[in-house]
């Protein structure tokens, strides 16, 4: 078996994400695995490259993991011709700059969302890896998610019948950080630092619905700062300029409606941390990270409102679980492995600074919409 070599510049990998998803449990899990399968049979090894702020930090996640190569310097990173591949996991605010020096540099670029911190500048950021030749391609994990890869199952076989709405719930509680450390950082709680709930899940949402149901025509949202102080990692308190929960309709095409709540100030009574209600005229599916299931237009019983009589039915018993039928590998890995055989092998990839620039339009209708008190139509995006 052949083997080739492709350097990735990693910046960012000092980060909750950038180090556990990206590092840890994709590239290194790569490398353990022998490289990437291409079509061929062939394997490309990928090679990390860190980059990052703090040389301490970088030499020491380096060292853990057997890694020789780190520096402080995003330039010397890039110069490097063996490096393929440049992917940013940096905060939001600090993405586009290192992206537009990537693109210069004539890397293929992989990232995580969102692509930038308007949609002007993702837009801009797709015509220049279109202009420069290079490939792009933005996370969308959601979409790798076992229970929404279920989900994806039961729309492409029809399962549903005419698709009428889908509800999400999406949230749990983020502590303030005073008597109890915060689970987020916190830039996420500061609009000036690139923070806040709509920019953050509004992306994901566009690509979970135009991959599963339809392209999002237009949102109707509405934004609160439910918490208005909360703690910084050393202690300090700050105050919460963006937004911590959305409440938002999005019309689809063919008419689905679908209505989402996110938030970090709700306490979970759900299953799982997000879970999807999709209602068909053939059946229904409710889907979360991991489980999804169903009830069939056959096995749906007689509900019937009654209010002189407590309920004696488990309505949640009469649902049936959807089987994994296979194994479900980590999702932040498939996607690197996608991304490299589209680089490697010129295999498709719909997941691109496009996908990534309809986004962020509509977490940038989203916020219009909640300023305004209007709904918002949303424009197709051409690169
Ligand atoms: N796909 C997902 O599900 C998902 C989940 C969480 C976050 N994210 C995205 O990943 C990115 C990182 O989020 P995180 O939660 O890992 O954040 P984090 O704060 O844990 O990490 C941020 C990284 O950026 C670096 N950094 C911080 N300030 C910087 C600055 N001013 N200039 C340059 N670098 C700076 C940090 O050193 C760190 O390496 C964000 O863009 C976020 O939207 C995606």
């Amino acid at each position: 078996m052949t083997h080739s070599t492709f350097g990735v510049v990693m910046n960012g990998v000092t980060g909750r994400m950038g180090y556990r998803q990206h590092l840890v449990r994709s590239i290194l899990a790569i490398r353990d695995q022998g490289g990437v399968e291409l079509a061929d049979g062939s394997r490309v090894v990928l090679e990390p490259i860190l980059v990052g702020r703090d040389a301490a930090k970088l030499e020491r996640i380096a060292a853990q993991h057997g890694l020789d190569r780190w520096t402080t310097r995003l330039d010397e990173a890039l110069d490097d011709p063996a490096a393929g591949i440049y992917f940013d996991a940096q905060v939001t605010s600090a993405r586009e700059a290192a992206i537009k020096a990537a693109i210069a540099a004539g890397k293929h670029i992989y990232t995580e969302k969102p692509v930038a911190e308007s949609g002007e500048g993702a837009l801009g950021l797709a015509r220049a890896a279109r202009d420069a030749g290079v490939r792009s391609g933005v996370v969308h994990d959601k979409l790798y998610l076992p229970g929404i890869r279920k989900l994806r199952r039961l729309v492409d076989s029809g399962f549903f019948g005419r698709i009428l709405s889908v509800r999400g719930e999406f949230g749990y509680w983020v502590f303030e950080g005073d008597w109890q450390s915060t689970q987020r950082p916190s830039w996420n709680y500061r609009a000036e630092d690139g923070g806040g709930l709509v920019v953050d899940m509004f992306c994901h949402w566009n690509y979970v619905l135009e991959n599963l149901f339809g392209r999002v025509e237009a949102v109707t949202a509405r934004t609160a700062t439910h918490i208005p102080q909360r703690f910084r990692e050393d202690g300090s308190t700050y105050t919460a300029t963006a937004d911590d929960a959305a409440y938002g309709i999005f019309e689809l095409t063919g008419g689905i409606i679908a209505q989402i709540n996110s938030s970090w100030c709700v306490r979970v009574n759900r299953d799982e941390l997000v879970e999807f209600q999709v209602d068909g005229t053939e059946g229904s599916a409710v889907a979360g990270l991991f489980g999804c299931r169903v009830q069939h237009r056959a096995n749906t019983p007689r509900a019937v409102w009654d209010p002189d009589r407590p309920v004696a039915e488990r309505f949640r018993d009469q649902w049936l679980d959807v089987p994994d039928n296979g194994q479900i590998d980590n999702g932040f890995k498939v996607q690197w492995e996608e991304f490299v055989r589209h680089v490697v092998d010129g295999a498709g990839h719909p997941y691109d600074f496009l996908s990534g620039a309809r986004g962020i339009q509509l977490a940038e209708a989203g916020l219009r919409s909640s300023a305004s008190g209007q709904r918002v139509a949303l424009a197709e995006l051409t690169p």
